[in-house]
C-alpha cells in the first residue's frame, strides 16, 4: 500500500480501474465495506482520509473530529486498498476561491441544518475526482443527501465517473456506524438504536396505508420522550427530497431522520 500526501506523488494508473472510496477517515465498519465493494470490483483501491475543512460549520467539531491515522492506515492495509490519498488541508483546500455550488436538493434537511456544508462536500469531491480520476466512486447510503448531491454533480459537470452507493452497515441493536458515536454518552448511546427502530416502524405504517402524519407525528414525539431532540423526521421522494404522504407520489422514497442526542447529532434513513 502506498500513502501519498502530495498532489504532485500521485501516480499514473496505466489502464488501470480505479475504485475510490474518499472519507474523513476515523475508519470503522463502514467505510471498510466500501472499500471492499471497491476492491471486489476493480483492479486498483484508492481511499482518501481528509477531514474537510469546507464541510464543517464555523460550530461544528472541524478541530476534535478524530484523527486516528496510524490505525485507519493499517485497516486499509488489512482491506487491501492500494493507493491512499492523505494530504494536508494547505495542499488541497490551500487558500483556493473556486467552490462547486449544487442547487436545489441542498437547499433541504441536511442542508438547511448546516448551511454552507453541501458546498463544502462537492467542492472536495470534485477536486479528489479531478486529482484521482476514478472509474467508480463508492458512497454510503448512510448520508443520502450526500449521495443525491454527489450524482446531481457528477451528471452536471459531465465527471467521467460512475457511482456506486451501498447500503448502511450498522451494530447489532440496529445503530448506524458513525464515527460520531464515540461521543455519546452510555446513557445516550442506550437510546441511540431508537432512531432506526422508529424509522423502521413508520416505514411499516406507511407501507401499510396508514396516516403517515399521524405516524411521523408520533414518531417525533416517540423520540423526544427517548431523549433526542429532534431536527427533522419526515418522508421524501428520492431523488428530489419533496416532502410526500402518500405511497403513490414517487415510485422511490425515503424515511430521513435527524436528531440530537446531547451535543451529537444523529442521522438516519430507510430506502422505501
Ligand atoms: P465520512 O463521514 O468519513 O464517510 C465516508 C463514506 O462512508 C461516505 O460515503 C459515507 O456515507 C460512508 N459511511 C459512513 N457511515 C456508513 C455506514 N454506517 N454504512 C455505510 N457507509 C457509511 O462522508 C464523508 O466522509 C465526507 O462527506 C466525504 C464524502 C469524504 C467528503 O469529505
Amino acid at each position: 500500500m502506498r500513502v501519498i500526501t502530495k498532489i504532485s506523488d500521485l501516480p499514473d494508473y496505466l489502464g488501470m480501474k480505479v475504485g475510490f472510496v474518499p472519507t474523513m477517515g476515523a475508519l470503522h465498519e463502514g467505510h471498510l465495506s466500501l472499500m471492499r465493494a471497491a476492491k471486489a470490483n476493480n483492479s486498483l483501491t484508492v481511499a482518501s482520509i481528509f477531514v474537510n475543512p469546507l464541510q464543517f460549520l464555523p460550530n461544528e467539531d472541524y478541530g476534535r473530529y478524530p484523527r486516528p491515522i496510524e490505525r485507519d492506515l493499517e485497516l486499509c492495509e488489512a482491506v487491501g486498498v492500494d493507493i491512499v490519498f492523505n494530504p494536508t488541508a494547505d495542499e488541497l483546500v490551500g487558500d483556493g476561491l473556486t467552490t462547486v455550488a449544487v442547487e436545489g436538493v441542498t437547499e433541504l434537511y441536511e442542508g438547511l441544518a448546516r448551511p454552507g456544508h453541501f458546498e463544502g462536500v462537492a467542492t472536495i469531491v470534485a477536486k479528489l475526482f479531478m486529482l484521482l480520476r476514478p472509474n467508480v466512486a463508492y458512497f454510503g447510503l448512510k448520508d443520502l443527501q450526500q449521495c443525491l448531491v454527489i450524482r446531481q454533480m457528477v451528471k452536471d459537470l459531465h465527471f467521467p465517473v460512475e457511482l456506486a452507493f451501498s447500503p448502511t452497515l450498522r451494530e447489532d441493536d440496529g445503530l448506524a456506524l458513525s464515527s460520531r458515536n464515540r461521543y455519546l454518552s452510555e446513557t445516550h448511546r442506550r437510546a441511540a438504536p431508537k432512531l432506526y427502530e422508529i424509522l423502521r416502524h413508520i416505514s411499516g405504517q406507511v407501507q401499510a396505508n396508514e396516516n403517515s402524519d399521524a405516524a411521523l407525528t408520533e414518531g417525533k414525539q416517540y423520540l423526544a420522550a427517548n431523549g433526542f431532540v429532534v431536527d427533522y423526521l419526515d418522508w421524501v421522494s428520492v431523488p428530489d427530497m419533496r416532502s410526500i404522504r402518500e405511497i403513490g407520489e414517487s415510485s422511490e422514497s425515503a424515511l430521513i431522520a435527524a436528531a440530537y442526542l446531547g451535543k451529537t447529532r444523529l442521522i438516519d434513513n430507510i430506502l422505501l
